[in-house]
């Protein structure tokens, strides 16, 4: 029997304005966000069976994995540092679905710089999705993401990479060089949290030079690159 009647779910919904994930809620209610997740756990193929492990889900919004992860029995952590997804009048999407849902999944309001194993401990799997080309210090975030994970744990990386032109007009292949377009201002779709955007080569670097291993290229889906590694 759900804990709370459909009008009560709608009443809460609609406390915040924005919602970026859709997530579904008893009777059948999906909150009213602009992202379907469900396609994005195929393409992470992340495991159906977390249970005992421990999640950790940086720049998790709403919550949308968070929940998905611990429907599949894992001990989850969310953080996210609002700095693109909002807050209104002290309401904020993972709060109002983490009720609605009766979910024990953990949220903190923090920035994954400040993120540090003796206080939150380790990770079995830390998911970085949609995050990386939002922060200013990619690599000092890699750097701490993978201090963060237990020995053999795992880390999910979602971003948005550079497609690069294969030729240029000197006759160098660009694709086989790492290279990692700044964007000063809001040149990357209107948006001025984008900061970086590697291309394929320069991120399979970064994340070998941040001490990542058994690389696994999951998928690429237009703009955005999908990869699974192990600390
Ligand atoms: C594009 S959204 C991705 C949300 C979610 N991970 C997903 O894939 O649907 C980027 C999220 O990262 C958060 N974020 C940006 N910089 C951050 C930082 N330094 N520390 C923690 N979260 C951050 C934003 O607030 C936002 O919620």
């Amino acid at each position: 029997m759900p804990k709370f009647t459909r009008d009560e779910i709608l009443t809460e919904i609609h406390k915040l304005d924005t919602w970026r994930h859709r997530i579904t809620l008893s009777y059948g209610v999906v909150t009213p966000g602009r992202e379907d997740c469900t396609k994005e756990l195929e393409r992470l193929c992340l495991p159906m069976n977390l249970t005992g492990l421990r999640v950790l889900d940086i720049g998790c919004s709403d919550g949308f994995f968070c929940f998905e992860c611990e429907k599949r029995g894992a001990d989850v952590l969310g953080i996210d540092d609002f700095s693109t997804t909002p807050l209104n009048d002290g309401n904020y999407g993972f709060a109002i679905a983490k009720t609605l849902l009766g979910s024990n999944a953990q949220f903190i309001k923090q920035s994954v710089y400040e993120l540090c194993a003796e206080t939150i401990g380790l990770f079995d799997v830390v998911l970085c999705l949609n995050v990386l080309y939002h922060l200013r210090h990619p690599m000092l975030a890699l750097e701490i993401i993978h201090g963060l994970l237990r020995p053999h744990g795992v880390m999910y990386l979602k971003s948005y990479f550079h497609q690069d032109v294969r030729i240029s007009r000197w006759g160098l292949d660009l694709s086989t060089r790492p290279v990692m377009r700044f964007f000063e201002g809001d040149e990357l779709n209107h948006d001025s949290s984008n900061w970086w955007a590697p291309n394929r080569y320069c991120l399979e670097a970064m994340l070998r030079a941040t001490n990542f291993s058994n690389m696994k290229h999951l998928c690429t889906c237009g703009n955005r690159i999908y990869y699974q590694c192990q600390r």
